[in-house]
């Protein structure tokens, strides 16, 4: 009786304490004991890859979003179709997810140093964070550590929780809110679009036939419209893509609000950001400071998205290769 009392007060306390602020069943640095060197040769071998390919941030930060919002982030994204179960890496033809071939040769570096360890779904944590961040030489976030994989990826999960780019700002909202987040994480991570380059069909309907009457988005700026239909044309060429923040789509910094504000969002859900008066507030707000007041914001929401419906503790397993799960 007693020890449960004091596992109740605990608990009591510690809830206060962590109330309200993603999952912390994570913690810094959690294979301090067991593989002191892994986060720093993840970040080595990550550095490399970025220098080589300046794109790779924009991949693998897109990769760990979709991880997150299906079955929480355990690596889920990164296993194979097995069989006739098609996984979530092949729900489409035109969802591009790129960067697996990266995840690959890290987590066999650090299979070496640590066999069966580290977790896959980390890897791809940290190696977002990382390559993302090596434009600064510094961690623009932190991330915790713990997770554990999962065993299934399905493709039929991928609808309904990875928002299509003509969502509204209730639906994105509403999905958000799903995932345990909220309009300010909606704004803050949409960010992530000042990185990278979307294909044609993503957006093609806004430039020529937005309501089925061959007219164009009105919340799409009409020269803005012009230039992306000169690069799109009807139909879209399926292996053309656009920057999505045209000349600086390589750097992780606030541009992405300014192009917003001059309605140069690409997607239906960029300009979305605009239709609701707070959120149009936060892009503002963002768009006016400097980077570091982005940075800041865009730290604390990659925290909770990172933490969402993660495995820990027993739950899962520790992946041999992020393609497969264990025999
Ligand atoms: C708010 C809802 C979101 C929607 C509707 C959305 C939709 C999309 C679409 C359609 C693409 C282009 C795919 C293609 O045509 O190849 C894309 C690209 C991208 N998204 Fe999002 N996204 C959203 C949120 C996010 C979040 C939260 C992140 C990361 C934190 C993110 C990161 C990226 C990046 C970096 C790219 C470029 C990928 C590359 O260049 O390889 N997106 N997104
Ligand atoms: C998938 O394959 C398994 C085993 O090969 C089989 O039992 C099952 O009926 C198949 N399911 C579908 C939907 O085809
Ligand atoms: C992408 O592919 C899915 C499934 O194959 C399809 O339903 C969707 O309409 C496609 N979207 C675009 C923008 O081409
Ligand atoms: C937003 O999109 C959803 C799903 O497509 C739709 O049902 C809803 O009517 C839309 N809301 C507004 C305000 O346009
Ligand atoms: C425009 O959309 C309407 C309704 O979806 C469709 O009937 C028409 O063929 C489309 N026109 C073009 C040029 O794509
Ligand atoms: C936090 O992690 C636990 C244990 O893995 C999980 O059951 C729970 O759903 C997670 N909570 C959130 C808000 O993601």
């Amino acid at each position: 009786m007693r020890a449960f009392c004091v596992f109740l007060v605990c608990n009591l306390v510690l809830g206060l304490v962590r109330a309200g602020d993603g999952n912390y069943s994570l913690t810094k640095n959690f294979y301090k004991k067991v593989c002191p060197r892994a986060e720093r040769l993840i970040r080595d071998i990550t550095w490399k890859k970025t220098q080589a390919d300046p794109a790779l941030g924009a991949k693998l930060i897109r990769l760990q979003f979709h991880d997150c919002f299906l079955r929480g982030c355990d690596a889920s994204v990164l296993l194979d179709t097995v069989g006739n179960t098609t996984a979530e890496k092949d729900a489409g033809p035109n969802r591009s997810l790129l960067g697996f071939d990266v995840i690959d040769e890290i987590k066999t570096q650090v299979e070496k140093l640590c066999p069966n360890t580290v977790s896959c779904a980390d890897i791809l944590a940290l190696t977002a964070r990382d390559s993302v961040s090596f434009q600064y030489k510094k961690d623009l976030w932190d991330v915790y550590t713990g997770r554990r994989d999962g065993v299934v990826s399905l493709a039929s999960e991928v609808n309904s929780n990875i928002p299509p780019p003509s969502s509204n700002f209730t639906s994105l909202k509403q999905l958000f809110a799903s995932k345990g987040l909220n309009d300010v994480d909606l704004v803050v991570l949409s960010g992530a679009h000042t990185l990278g380059v979307a294909h044609c069909g993503a957006f093609s309907r806004r430039l020529f036939n937005f309501t089925g009457e061959g007219d164009v988005d009105p919340s799409l700026d009409p020269t803005y419209a012009a230039a992306l239909r000169a690069k799109c044309p009807n139909p879209p060429n399926p292996s053309t893509t656009v920057e999505m923040d045209p000349q600086s789509s390589l750097s992780f910094d606030n541009h992405y609000y300014n192009i917003l504000r001059q309605k140069e969002g690409l997607f239906v859900s960029d300009a979305a950001l605009l239709t609701d008066a707070s959120s149009a507030k936060l892009v503002e707000h963002l768009a006016t400071k400097k980077d570091h007041t982005f940075f800041a914001y865009f730290a604390k929401s990659m925290k909770k998205m990172a933490a969402i419906g993660v495995l820990t503790g027993e739950a899962g397993q520790i992946r041999k290769q992020c393609r497969v799960v264990n025999a």
